[in-house]
Formats: structure tokens, sequence, C-alpha cells
């Protein structure tokens, strides 16, 4: 790498996508290579390769084998709530995903099938990804914090031919057992699935014998049952366009969106980024603390690593508390890991138990090359803590579940570019970025706008959502036409550099965690004493945001605002899940709208964070926000 080859690939993916693409796919092994990268006869619905066939299990384990390496480290399972390690070379790895394919095809999983897992941070949920692909059926992972009506609305929009799941999650302050939640998703969902496979762990209540035969009849098989009699099966290679996985993100309406990723395009765009962005190779360590129901742990947990013939570790555990807040150093230390990727709000809870990196001193972190963060913002404060403290490069970078990857970064591998705190750094190559006002005019540097990207988007994002190739236009493509419409707002430096504030809709982030307002309003408003309700994220000094809800009552209702809290808390738990961290519920006797009806979310947001604002010309009532101001802001 020199100096001008980021500028250089830059410019030559955007003028020559053709030839850029194809030259990235050489890193890729097919079973038919490409001959062709972009296929734009539906625009804007674009496709990759379309003529390439592949299958993204052997490209993540078979080929490594083949090339010797079978005994390298794939996998180290590092399970801090329980004190263990399990070390995965690709040879072992291999054996099992290529077992588990076989089990999945035993219960009648087909190429195209889509399979929903709903598993802890253990090694099944990677082996149970990677058979999928095996066989080309199409996996749906749920974070094991979403309560089960958020499982069932994905089971009823997947249509899953069978579920994986295990008998339990450990969290710090307690057991979470997932099968009373599966067993109420599918109630919920109304739909049958042909067997439920569940990885049993050792202290749960709801073993399979509990189990066994319920939820109407659908069997509940032990995976270890399964596996101890399972043949293996060969990869099947799939066209490029097909689907990898479907991964639910919330949106600004109750209703997650099916973010779709296809095979082919997400195989060479994180194999590109392995080298370029994170500049991390064969044999080398990288750890990724997200959580495999994440998009960052699709990518960068399981995908990315294994694509590059990279060790990857799978950590079962918090950055503070598990048991304190030297655990990521722990981590890095015992498995000599280069590559730490993680999210802002993990530095945050590091730093608040520990403000001078103390027990840094504990742990020989001297094989960490570079920290990456991404999920959120990396605020300056916590950027100036992490790189004082590590003394590597911190590098933030930024994407969404829909791109898959990263639309913004400091091309580590590539170019190493000079920080500025506060900024992901620059486009990476394949995203051609805009910042546009709201009837899409581009902006001068420095102006804050939407961002939008201009089609096509690079291989590895979003090729459509589940089932619904309209929503997907009306989502994202049809604000600026021409553009994907990231739902972002920021700016460009003049020395291109881009800046990233925040949404410009109603999607928050609670520690790393994407939630809708929308969403948690739908709860919030279903309590019969509610008359109606606006929920804002607000700024949270360690969980970046959060959300606040503030109710108005049912004339002639009337409640102990203690106690309706209570509910409501309550209520959006057992619906959303304990993720959304829901704890405030303050009951006003008006909320602030336009003429027309709207609520004046954006100003109460601007007045709980304490940030100026305008009060809108179309406003209904003044006194109505200067009542709720104290509210706001207490
Ligand atoms: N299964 C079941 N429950 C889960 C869960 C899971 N996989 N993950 C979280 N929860 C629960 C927690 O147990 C907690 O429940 P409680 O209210 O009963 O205690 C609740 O959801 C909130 O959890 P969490 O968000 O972890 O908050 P916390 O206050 O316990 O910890 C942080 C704060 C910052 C340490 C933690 O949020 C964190 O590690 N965040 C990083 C997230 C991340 O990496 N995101 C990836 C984006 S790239
Ligand atoms: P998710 O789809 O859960 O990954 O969330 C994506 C959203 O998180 C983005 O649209 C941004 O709002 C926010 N986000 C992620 N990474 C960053 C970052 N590095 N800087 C600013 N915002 C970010």
């Amino acid at each position: 790498m020199s100096a001008g080859d980021y500028r250089r690939e830059y410019e030559s993916s955007l003028t020559d996508p053709e030839g850029f693409w194809l030259r990235a796919a050489d890193a890729v092994q097919w079973t038919a290579r490409p001959t062709r990268a972009l296929d734009d006869e539906r625009a804007p619905l674009y496709r990759w390769f379309p003529d390439g066939r592949l299958n993204a299990c052997a490209n993540a384990l078979d080929r490594h084998v083949a090339a010797g390496h079978g005994e390298r480290t794939a996998l180290i399972y590092d399970s801090a709530v329980l004190g263990r390690t399990e070390t995965y070379s690709y040879r072992r790895l291999l054996d099992e995903v290529s077992r588990f394919a076989g089990v999945l095809r035993d219960q009648g999983v087909e190429y195209g099938d889509r399979v929903i897992l709903y598993l802890p941070m253990i090694p099944q949920a990677v082996i149970a990804m990677l058979a999928c692909a095996r066989i080309g059926a199409v996996h749906s992972v749920v974070f094991g914090g979403f309560a089960p009506r958020e499982l069932a609305s994905r089971v009823q929009d997947a249509a899953p031919a069978v579920i994986v799941t295990a008998s339990g999650g450990v969290e710090p302050r307690r057991r979470v057992e997932y099968l009373p939640a599966v067993d109420e998703a599918l109630r919920l969902s109304g739909h049958r699935v042909r067997s439920v496979i569940v990885a049993e762990r050792d202290g749960f209540a709801h073993g399979r014998a509990e189990f066994d035969g319920a939820a109407d009849g659908e069997p509940w098989l032990s995976w270890d049952d399964l596996m101890a009699t399972a043949t293996p099966v060969e990869p099947v290679p799939v066209a490029a366009t097909d689907p990898l996985y479907i991964l639910y993100t919330s949106g600004t309406t109750g209703s997650p969106k099916g973010v779709v990723r296809d095979t082919g395009g997400a195989c060479v765009a994180l194999t590109w980024s392995m080298a370029n962005i994170y500049d991390v190779g064969p044999g080398q360590v990288m750890w990724t603390a997200s959580d495999v129901g994440w998009v960052v742990g699709h990518s960068y947990i399981v995908y990315g690593p294994l694509l590059a013939g990279a060790t990857t570790v799978l950590y079962e555990g918090k950055p503070v508390g598990t048991p304190d807040a030297g655990a990521f150093w722990r981590v890095v230390a015992d498995h000599g890991v280069e590559v730490l990727f993680t999210a802002p709000t993990a530095l945050r809870a590091i730093r608040k138990a520990d403000p001078d990196a103390s027990l840094l001193a504990d742990h020989d972190v001297s094989s960490l090359r570079t920290l990456f963060a991404a999920g959120e913002r990396l605020d300056t404060d916590t950027y100036r803590w992490a790189a004082e403290h590590l003394k590597v490069p911190v590098v933030d970078h930024w994407w969404q579940t829909e791109t898959g990857w990263a639309i913004c970064a400091n091309p580590r591998g590539l170019e190493p570019l000079p920080i500025k705190a506060g900024s992901p750094t620059v486009p990476v190559p394949g995203y051609d970025i805009a910042i546009v006002d709201g009837a899409g005019e581009p902006l001068p540097a420095g102006m804050e706008g939407n961002i939008a990207i201009r089609l096509p988007l690079p291989p590895g994002t979003l090729t459509t959502l589940w089932g619904s190739d309209e929503r997907f236009v009306s989502s994202y493509l049809s604000a600026f036409p021409g553009f994907y419409a990231t739902g972002d707002s920021g700016y460009r430096d003049e020395d291109g550099y881009v800046f990233v504030m925040g949404r410009t809709d109603d999607v928050i982030n609670v520690a790393g965690h994407r939630l809708s307002t929308g969403a948690i309003e739908q709860v919030v408003g279903s309590h019969p004493a509610v008359a109606e309700c606006a929920v804002i994220g607000v700024a949270d000094v360690l969980k970046g945001q959060r959300a606040n809800a503030y109710v108005v009552l049912k004339s002639g209702v009337s409640a102990d605002p203690e106690e309706l809290q209570r509910q409501l808390v309550a209520l959006v738990r057992t619906e959303i899940g304990p993720v959304a961290d829901f704890r405030t519920a303050v009951v006003v006797d008006a909320l602030p709208k336009t003429r027309s009806g709207k609520i004046l979310r954006k100003t109460m947001r601007q007045i709980a964070d304490g940030e100026d604002y305008v009060v809108p010309s179309t406003i209904e009532d003044p006194d109505v926000l200067d009542a709720i101001r104290p509210a706001l802001r207490p």
C-alpha cells in the first residue's frame, strides 16, 4: 500500500465498477466464475454477479481445509459467563457444519427454505448459520434479547421450515429460558415448522423432555442426538444472487424489515473488506465483540473472518460485570487478538467502571493493532479515552444492517488515512455518497443534510426486503430518486471526511441496539389507560440513547403515574424485549402538535437534550409545548 491508493481505488470503483468488482471477485472461489459484475436490467433493483455460482460455506471453510490449513484455528469460543473456552480448527468446524447441514437435510430443509436461528452466543449459532449456507437454505438469526412477539413477527414473515434454538442464554444477572419464548412465538405466529432443534445447555429448567411434542405437535429435537447420527453433506453451489440470509431490523413502523443479503455480493464485499478495511489476513485473530443476532455479528464474527481464513473469537459475555471492566483486555491477551471491533457503548461502559483503564495493567494487550468501533457515532471523548489508553489507532466506521459492511471507514489495509475524531473518515470504494437537502439538492461542504448513496449500491448491500420489492423501493429508494436514502444525516468537510450526526427518522440506537420508537409507541399506546403517546430517543451518557415515553391518559381515566410507568415498562419488556431497556413513561396533559395533527417529536427531543430549537411555525398551540417542557427536561 502507498499514499494515494485509497483515492485511486475509490475512483476506479466509481468509474469502472464492472472491472473493480470483477477483480475483487477473483479473491472468492466460484463454481462458475461470473463474467459480468452488475445486472441493471431491473433498476432501481440491481443484482451483482448475475451468472456467478458459489457456496458461501465452502468459501468460509472447505477451501481453507483443501488448501492445507485444516489445523488452523477458525473459531475460539470464549464464555466469560461460564468461564469456558473452546477452540475449533477449520477442520473441526467444517466437520460439525457438514454434519449439521446433514441434520437440516434430514429435517426436510432444502435449497431456498428459511431457517430461523434463535440462539445465544454459542458455537452452535455459527455452525447453524454456515450449515444453512452449505445447503443453500436462508438463515434468519433473531437476537436473544427480543420477546416472543418480535420472534413471532419474524417467523410469520420468513415462514421458516425449521427453528434452531438453545434451551437458554446466560445473562450476567439471570438465565434466560429460550424454549418458552419459542413456544409462545410459534403460537402467536400461527406458523407450523417441521421441527424445532434445541441445543441443550446445562442448568436450564426447560429441557427437551418438557417440550417434546409441544406446540401442537411439532417435534422438538435435541441437537446432540441429531448430530450423533448425522451424515455430512457437501456444499451446494447456488446462484450469486440467491439470498444468503435475511436479517430483520427496525424500521420506522412497528413491523421489522427483512433485509435480504445475496450470496455472491456478501462473499466478495466481505472478503474485500477484510483485507482493505480491517487489514486482517489468514491466521490472524479478529474479535468482534457483538452478537450474531446483529449485522456486525453476521459480517465480522462469522463470514468475514472465516472467508479470510482468519481466526474469529465468539465471546459470550459483557464488557463489564463478567467479571469486571477488564474482561475485554483479558480476551485480547488470552487469544492474541490483533483487531478488536466493538460498539462505543461498550467502551463507555468500561470507562465508567474503570475510568483510568487501570485493569489494562493486568493483561498483556500488546497483540492489539487496531480498535474498530461502529453501531453508533464514536463520540470524541470515548475516542480519546480509548486511543490514549490502548495506544493503537481507534477507527470509527459507519454502516447499517442494510449495507452489511462499512459505508465510510478508514481503509487500514488499503491506505491508513489520518484519523479525525468524530468522523468515520471517508466513503469506502463502491459507495458514492451525496449530502442533500430535503428536495435532493446537493449541499456544499460543511452543511449538514441527508446522507444518500448513489445507486447502484456496491455488492454485499441489501438487494431487497424479504417478500416486498415495493417496500424496499418505498422505504429507501423513493425519497431521492437515483439514490439510496440512509436515514442518517451528516456533512462532509473540506477534506472529504464524512461526519454522521444522527438519524432523520424514528430509529434510535440504545446501547448499539437499533430500535424503532414507532414500535415502542405502538406498545405503550395499547395500554387501556393511554389515549395517545410519543416516544422519543433522548441522549444517554452510557447507552447513547434511551427511549422515553410521554403519555396522555384517556379522558375520565385516572392512574397513579408510578404504577402506570411500572405497567408500561413491563409491557414493553414483554412485547419487544429487555433489549429495549425501556424505563421512563411520563404522564402529560397534552402532546405538542402541528395544525395537521403531527406530534412534534423532533422539537420534544431537542428540548429533552437541551439543544437549540426553533418552534415550527405550524404549531397548533404553543402553550402545550410550554406546559410539557418541565416533563421533558426536569
Ligand atoms: N438475551 C436475552 N436478554 C438479553 C440479551 C440476550 N442476548 N442481551 C441483552 N439482554 C437483556 C439484558 O439481560 C438486560 O436485561 P435486564 O433488564 O433484565 O438486566 C437488558 O436486555 C438490557 O441489556 P444490555 O443492553 O446488555 O444492557 P446492560 O445495562 O446490561 O449493559 C452494556 C450495558 C453497554 C454493557 C451492553 O448494552 C453492551 O455490551 N452493549 C454493547 C452492544 C453491542 O455490542 N452491540 C452490537 C452493535 S455493533
Ligand atoms: P444498525 O442497522 O443496527 O447497524 O444501525 C445502523 C445505524 O446506526 C446507522 O444508520 C446509524 O444511525 C448508526 N450508526 C452505526 N454506526 C455508526 C457510526 N460509526 N457513526 C454514526 N452512526 C452510526
